[in-house]
């Protein structure tokens, strides 16, 4: 048996917690990543009939049954991850009653699955319908994206145009649009329920006032969609109470669209044209 501590997705792990600190997304214990496993790939390093304890979920994720995830403990700071990955890591997988965590590795000090288990697994079976290669779930606080959550309109039309006509790359990363919830309580079902409802048609959902979500099929993908808002959103702010001069017209991002070959996914009813 190899040491999961070499493991590939655990440093993997290590890295994007660690970049997610370093921008300053995830103060504390904000934001939560979720990585769905091969489990081939696990079997290299863990005994996957070794199940240390289970966790309640408290909802019924069916369709992932068997999958086994990588997933940040709750209240765990992600400053911490790189020094101490088996504490605040685990390693899990969805039993076959389907509301079922079955912990094989990590939450050494006792810890549990973040405390948006509900919102991550919603999403991912959500994006597993539109996308089979669908493995990660992304969630974030940042600064920009927030700060903008309070002076802007919050719905996906509005939200997505404003980022749009911020960069030139945003109609690019995120032709598909951006979905807006209001504020909802966190860490629960009902908010899993909306996000997950909002994933059916978006990989990136703002949660009002609150911080990001993204869904990707690696950490890279995730990490680069969300990096994308944010700089789009740090743009935004810092123009916002500036005469604006200029602005990338709706038929400039229909061109980029076109050149870039994202027309067919591109939200053309986020469009005035
Ligand atoms: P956890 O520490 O439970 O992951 O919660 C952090 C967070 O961002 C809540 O939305
Ligand atoms: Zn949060």
């Amino acid at each position: 048996m190899k040491d999961i501590l070499t493991a590939p997705f655990v440093e993997e792990m290590k890295e994007t917690t660690a970049n997610m600190y370093r921008l300053g997304w995830d103060e504390r214990n904000g934001g939560n990543i979720s990585y769905m496993l091969d489990e081939e790939e696990v079997a290299q390093y863990l005994d996957l009939s070794n199940v240390i304890r289970t966790i309640d979920t408290g909802f019924d994720a069916t369709p992932l049954i068997g999958k086994i995830f990588i997933v940040t403990g709750s209240g765990k700071y992600f400053k911490n991850v790189t020094k101490a990955p088996q504490i605040n890591l685990g390693i899990v997988r969805i039993a076959k009653d389907g509301t079922t965590a079955e912990l094989l590795w990590g939450f050494e000090d006792g810890g549990t699955v973040t405390s948006e288990f509900p919102a991550h697994m919603m999403s991912h079976m959500a994006r597993l319908e539109v996308n089979p290669a669908n493995r990660v779930v992304l969630h974030a606080h940042p600064t920009y994206t927030l700060a903008m959550n309070f002076v802007h309109q919050l719905d996906d039309r509005a939200v997505t145009r404003s980022l749009w006509q911020m960069c030139t790359e945003c109609m690019v990363v995120f032709p598909d649009g951006i979905g807006v919830l209001p504020w909802m309580l966190c860490g629960g079902n009902d908010i899993g329920i909306a996000t997950a409802e909002k994933m059916k048609e978006y990989r990136l959902v703002i949660w009002g006032l609150h911080g990001l979500y993204g869904a990707g099929k690696d950490l890279d993908e995730t990490f680069g969609l969300l990096e994308t808002v944010e700089k789009a959103a740090q743009l935004y702010m810092l123009t916002a109470h500036l005469p604006r001069l200029y602005t990338i017209t709706d038929p400039q991002l229909l061109q980029i669209a076109k050149a870039y070959h994202v027309e067919d996914i591109c939200r053309k009813d986020f469009l005035d044209i």
